[in-house]
């Protein structure tokens, strides 16, 4: 794991910070609060030497680098507007601070909270910042001499626990990332159930995991057929957090655990063929969003879900015209094997509905390039059947930053993915509506009185997003901090 692991609090005075530089925001209306007069002071004037140069702007983003007559380094981030001040741009700040460092080597720095942000958001935001800011995904890298590191950081100010709690979310949101940008050599099926079992072990998530011929025996006919095209040992991962009162539900999430997506038989072109490591994405939500609850031990009955195998294509691949039968006993024509993430889910679906008596599930998959032509990497499609869910989904959209878009279930898109010889095929309409085609599909193999939402993070999961809190051509890890808000870790 390459970022920041942990955040000291310390309570108000800068002076005491033993860390290789300090930083310190600034309004857009460049006048310098109490707390920068004094460290301007100690700089021998240099910020309003920046500022008058025309360096500073004080814009949310900004990050400056001031170095004083005695070599103290302070980093000045702008905070916009006064009044505008918020939790996001808080994150965006700290990240960017923390990508600042980076970039000069420096290894520890003292984040100083603006005395205006005195909510609790704003606190759990900043460390969240540095943390997913500091984040590099190196481990493949054999010279090392170039690389550098934020190692240790401090927040002065703010609301210690919320810190902590930030601290947490965002190493788990990191954790995801490492299992994401690792390559489908590497981050195989074993290795999603390795570290499944590993956050088992250190808490009180009981961890099961039903191998081929277990899953295969129990009827889960539809990630049997995926998996038939590979040797790599395909898992069918379950993580069950009961730490609520006996009589609450469960909330259910489910990812989908694609290691490599080739495409099978409907093989994909050669060109991004090797994007399609990010196909497990989905299962990084589910894997670091148990990891944070692990560790944040709240009292609620929470259940993860992950089926998970590669899609390749071979002699005893299957092949598009086959039909397989799901766990809940529907028969699905393949017409495109390409279209495999909805066959894997619709067992993992239908295995929730049927073991568990759930409050709701939500599934999140990296389901379709048409997720893509539509919202681009900017955000996640959502589709679901309880409006009071996808509204407090929203919600939590909007307190995290992480945005969705809601696409709509009508009963004209349902009868697309009826089949003529079985109970329904794994495509829509050619050409139309892909992404509501995938959630029409899922919606076959939830319970019908279970509230349910579909999170297509195709896009969202990875790709160019130029935020400084996420780097560009990586995982993002999206959508783990806005479960964490609805669930109320
Ligand atoms: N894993 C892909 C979806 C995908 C595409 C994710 C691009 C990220 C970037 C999924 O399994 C897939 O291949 N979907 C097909 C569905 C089609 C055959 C109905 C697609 O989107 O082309
Ligand atoms: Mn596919
Ligand atoms: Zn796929």
């Amino acid at each position: 794991m390459a970022n920041l692991l942990k955040i000291k609090h310390i309570e108000s005075d800068w002076q005491k910070t033993k860390d290789g530089a300090i930083s310190v925001g600034i309004y857009n209306s460049l006048q310098l609060s109490r707390q920068l007069q004094g460290v301007n002071k100690k700089l021998g004037q240099a910020i309003s030497h920046s500022i008058s140069a025309g360096i500073i702007k004080g814009k949310t983003g900004e990050v400056n680098r001031v170095v004083g007559k005695k070599g103290l380094v302070v980093y000045v981030y702008g905070m916009g507007k006064k009044g505008n001040l918020n939790p996001e741009s808080l994150r965006v700040s700290s990240a960017a601070v923390a990508k600042a460092c980076i970039n000069d080597k420096i290894n520890s720095v003292a984040f100083l909270m603006p005395a205006e942000a005195k909510d609790l958001a704003s606190s759990q935001a900043t460390a969240e910042g540095l943390v997913l800011g500091s984040y590099q995904f190196n481990e493949f890298k054999t010279t090392r001499d170039d690389i550098s590191l934020l190692e240790s950081a401090s927040i002065v100010g703010g609301d210690k626990k919320s810190i902590e709690k930030g601290s947490v979310i965002a190493n788990s949101v990191c954790f995801a990332r490492d299992l994401e940008n690792r390559p489908g050599n590497i981050a195989t099926p074993s290795h999603l159930a390795e570290h499944a079992t590993k956050i088992g072990k250190s808490s009180s998530v009981k961890v099961t995991i039903f191998e081929r011929d277990k899953f295969t025996k129990m009827g889960m006919g539809a990630l049997a057929g995926v998996a038939s095209g590979t040797e790599e040992p395909p898992k069918f991962i379950i993580m069950e957090y009961f730490n609520g009162p006996k009589n609450e539900k469960p909330k259910i999430l489910v990812g989908k655990g694609l290691t490599f997506d080739s495409g099978g038989i409907s093989i994909k072109p050669a060109a991004k063929m090797d994007e399609m490591k990010y196909d497990m994405c989905g299962s990084g939500v589910v894997l670091g969003a148990m990891r944070a609850i692990s560790l944040l031990k709240p009292k609620m009955n929470v259940v993860g879900i992950v089926p998970s195998t590669e899609n390749m294509s071979g002699d005893k691949a299957y092949r598009p015209g086959d039909i397989l039968t799901a766990y809940n006993g529907k028969t699905i024509e393949v017409l495109n094997t390409d279209a495999e993430g909805r066959l894997i889910l619709a067992d993992a679906l239908a295995y929730a509905s049927k073991h568990y008596d759930p409050e709701y599930i939500l599934d999140f998959a990296t389901l379709t390039g048409a997720v893509v032509v539509a919202l681009g990497h900017v955000a996640s499609g959502i589709m679901g059947t309880d409006p009071k869910l996808i509204s407090y989904i929203q919600k939590s959209s909007s307190v995290t930053g992480e945005k969705v878009w809601e696409f709509p279930l009508w009963d004209e898109y349902l009868e697309q993915v009826k089949s003529k010889i079985a109970d329904v095929k794994n495509l829509g309409s050619p050409g139309q509506a892909g992404t509501i085609a995938g959630g029409a599909f899922l919606k076959e193999f939830v319970k019908n009185e279970i509230p349910w939402c579909h999170f297509d993070i195709a896009g969202s999961a990875w790709g160019d997003k130029k935020l400084s809190y996420q780097n560009p051509g990586s995982a993002t890890g999206e959508i783990i901090r806005l479960v964490l808000d609805l669930l109320k870790v």
